[in-house]
C-alpha cells in the first residue's frame, strides 16, 4: 500500500477545512484532501452572509439570544457564547486577509437582515456570493502552503488503542493510500444529499460523519435537520437557493391568490425561524397549493442579489411577474461528530470542524448566517488545540495491515431510493409509524451498515454506504426524540417536551443510541425567553 506521512491531514475543502489549514500550515505540515474539487463545497454556495454583532447598536448578547431562541433552547450555552463573542472579533481577521465585504454608500459595512435576527447584522460580499468570496480569499492563501489532493476520497480511519493514527484514501486512479498523521481533522460538511430537494452541493453525502461513526466516535443530535424554506423551483425540481436575505430586504411569501402566507403565523412573519417558515410552505404543498416569493418590494434586486437574479433569468417570466416559485429543501444538519469546545472528538487525535461537527452551537435549528461564523470560530479554536498539543509519537508505525473480506452480496440501493425513504418518512414532518417504516427499510442493509471497513467498495459504493449509515442515524435519533423541537418535527408529538428532553441530546456511543444530559450548569435556565433575558442581564 502507498503511504504518505504528515503532521496534520484535513479531510474536506469547505471554509472550516481551509481555514484550519491556513491557521496551521506555518507550523505544521498539512495535507488537505477532497473527494472532488477544492471549490465544491456548501461554503462556496453560501449566499446570505456571516452574522456578527459588530456595530455599537448591537451586542454579542443579542446575537446569543437570537441564536438560542432560533435553536429551540437546545444550544450548548458555553460554545454558543464562544461563537458569538469570538465571531465578532474574527471578522477583522477576514478583512485582513482580503475579504471585501459589501459597503453602503457611506463606505460603511452594509449589514443585511435574515430570519430570527432582532437586528441587521449579516455581513455579505459580492451581493449574494459571500461564501465564494470568503473561500476564494482563504484558498489563495492555502494553495501555495498546503499539499492538496483533489479527487481523492477518505474512506476509513485507522484507530489503534483508542488513538486515531491515520486515514485510508482512494485516489482518482483507484490507488489506495494510507495517510499517517498525528492529527486527523474531519471537515466534510453536511448531509443534504440524503433528500431529493436540497440546497447542498452534490458532495454533501455525510462521508465524514459516517466514517467517524464506523470508527467508534460519538455522534450527537442527528435528528436535527434544517430545511431551508425557499429553494427556487423549476417545475417539479429545485434549481438553487433563494437566500433568506431576500426576505430580509422585503420579499414576502404569498399564495397563488396573493395572500400573505406568514401573516398571523408568527410574530416575525416572513422572518420567523426557518423551521417555522419551512413547515408552513410544506403544509401548503401537501394541500397542492403553490407558494411564491413576491420580490416586488425588494429594491435593486439585480444588484443586491446578482447570483439569484442570474438563476431566475433562465425563466424570465418569474422576474417579469416578480413571483418566484419556492419550496423547502434540506439545508443543514445541526448534529454530527460530537466535539468539545476545542474541536476534539471522543477519539484521541481525531477532530471535527464545520457542519460535520456537533459543537452544540446551533441547538435544534441553526440561526441564519451562523454557519460560516461557526467555520471561522471553531477552525481557529481547533488549530490552537492542535498547536498546543504535546507531540506524541504517533508515527513511524507504517501502514496497518488490512483484512480483506469478501464483498457483501447484498446489492446497494440507489441514491434516489435513499432519498425517497428520507423524503417520505424522515423529512420535514415525521411520526413513529413512518420512522419505523424507514428503520425497516434500512434493516435490509444491516450487513452493510455493520461493515466497519469500506476498503473493498468502489468509490460510488462507499458514498452510497455512507449515505445509508447517516440516513439510518438520522432516522434512529428521530424515533428516539418523542417531541418536536426546531428542525425535528413529529406530528405525533407536536410540542416540546421539556420534562423529558430539555437539556438532553441524543448520542450514538459505541453504536448504541442514548439520551445524554448536556447542560453544563445545573442551575441553568429552562427554555423560555424571559428566563434567558434574565440570565443575560445577570451575567
Ligand atoms: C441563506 O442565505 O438563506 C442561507 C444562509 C444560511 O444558511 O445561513
Amino acid at each position: 500500500m502507498n503511504v504518505k506521512k504528515t503532521d496534520v491531514v484535513i479531510i474536506g475543502s469547505g471554509l472550516a477545512g481551509l481555514m484550519t489549514a491556513d491557521y496551521l500550515c506555518d507550523e505544521k505540515n498539512v495535507m488537505l484532501i477532497t473527494k472532488s474539487e477544492l471549490n465544491h463545497s456548501n461554503s462556496w454556495l453560501a449566499q446570505g452572509g456571516i452574522a456578527a454583532a459588530i456595530t455599537k447598536e448591537d451586542h454579542w448578547q443579542e446575537h446569543y439570544e437570537d441564536t438560542i431562541v432560533a435553536g429551540g433552547f437546545h444550544n450548548r450555552k458555553e460554545t454558543t457564547e464562544l461563537l458569538v463573542k469570538q465571531g465578532s472579533s474574527l471578522i477583522s481577521r477576514l478583512i485582513e486577509i482580503g475579504v471585501n465585504f459589501d459597503k453602503d454608500k457611506n463606505n460603511q459595512l452594509s449589514l443585511g437582515m435574515e430570519g430570527a435576527h432582532q437586528k441587521r447584522r449579516i455581513l455579505h460580499a459580492g451581493g449574494d456570493a459571500t461564501g465564494k468570496v470568503i473561500v476564494e480569499a482563504v484558498m489563495a492563501r492555502v494553495i501555495p502552503r498546503v499539499e492538496i489532493f483533489e479527487r481523492e476520497m477518505a474512506f476509513d480511519l485507522h484507530v489503534e488503542d483508542g488513538v486515531c493514527r491515520g486515514v485510508f484514501t482512494k485516489d482518482e486512479q483507484g490507488s489506495i493510500w494510507y495517510i499517517e498523521a498525528d492529527h486527523v481533522i474531519i471537515a466534510t460538511g453536511g448531509v443534504g444529499q440524503l433528500y431529493s430537494a436540497t440546497s447542498n452541493c452534490k458532495e454533501a453525502t455525510g462521508d465524514g460523519i459516517a466514517m467517524a461513526y464506523r470508527a467508534g466516535a460519538e455522534v450527537a443530535d442527528m435528528e436535527f435537520i434544517q430545511f431551508h424554506p425557499t429553494l427556487l423551483m423549476n417545475g417539479d425540481s429545485s434549481c438553487g437557493l433563494i437566500s433568506e436575505a431576500v426576505r430580509g430586504e422585503g420579499a414576502k411569501l404569498v399564495t397563488e391568490e396573493g395572500c400573505y402566507l406568514m401573516k398571523g403565523k408568527h410574530p416575525m412573519e416572513d422572518l420567523a425561524p426557518r423551521d417555522v417558515v419551512a413547515r408552513e410552505i410544506f403544509h401548503s404543498k401537501l394541500k397542492q397549493e403553490k407558494i411564491f416569493l413576491n420580490i416586488a418590494n425588494v429594491k435593486n434586486f439585480k444588484q443586491r442579489f446578482p447570483s439569484i437574479y442570474k438563476m431566475c433569468e433562465k425563466n424570465p417570466e418569474m422576474l417579469e411577474n416578480k413571483l418566484l416559485p419556492v419550496e423547502p429543501g434540506a439545508h443543514f444538519i445541526m448534529g454530527g461528530i460530537k466535539v468539545n469546545r476545542k474541536g476534539q472528538s471522543s477519539i484521541e487525535n481525531l477532530y471535527a470542524v464545520g457542519e460535520c461537527a456537533y459543537t452544540g452551537v446551533h441547538g435544534a435549528n441553526r440561526l441564519a448566517s451562523n454557519s460560516l461564523l461557526e467555520a471561522v470560530v471553531f477552525s481557529e479554536r481547533l488549530s490552537r488545540t492542535v498547536l498546543n498539543k504535546k507531540q506524541i509519537n504517533n508515527r513511524e508505525k507504517g501502514a496497518p495491515s488490512i483484512v480483506i473480506k469478501n464483498k457483501t452480496s447484498k446489492e446497494l440501493p440507489t441514491t434516489e431510493e435513499i432519498q425517497n425513504v428520507m423524503d417520505q418518512y424522515v423529512g420535514i414532518i415525521r411520526n413513529k409509524k413512518g420512522l419505523q417504516k424507514a428503520i425497516q427499510w434500512f434493516g435490509q442493509y444491516e450487513s452493510i451498515l455493520r461493515e466497519k471497513s469500506h476498503y473493498q467498495l468502489s468509490t460510488q459504493e462507499k458514498i452510497i454506504s455512507n449515505m445509508l449509515t447517516v440516513g439510518f442515524l438520522v432516522t434512529k435519533a428521530s424515533l428516539l426524540r418523542n417531541e418536536s423541537r426546531g428542525g425535528h418535527y413529529r406530528n405525533d408529538f407536536p410540542m416540546k417536551n421539556d420534562d423529558q428532553w430539555f437539556g438532553y441530546r441524543s448520542v450514538f456511543k459505541n453504536g448504541e443510541l442514548c439520551r445524554e444530559r448536556f447542560i453544563e450548569n445545573e442551575a441553568s435556565v429552562q427554555g423560555s425567553l424571559p428566563e434567558l433575558k434574565k440570565e443575560l442581564s445577570i451575567s
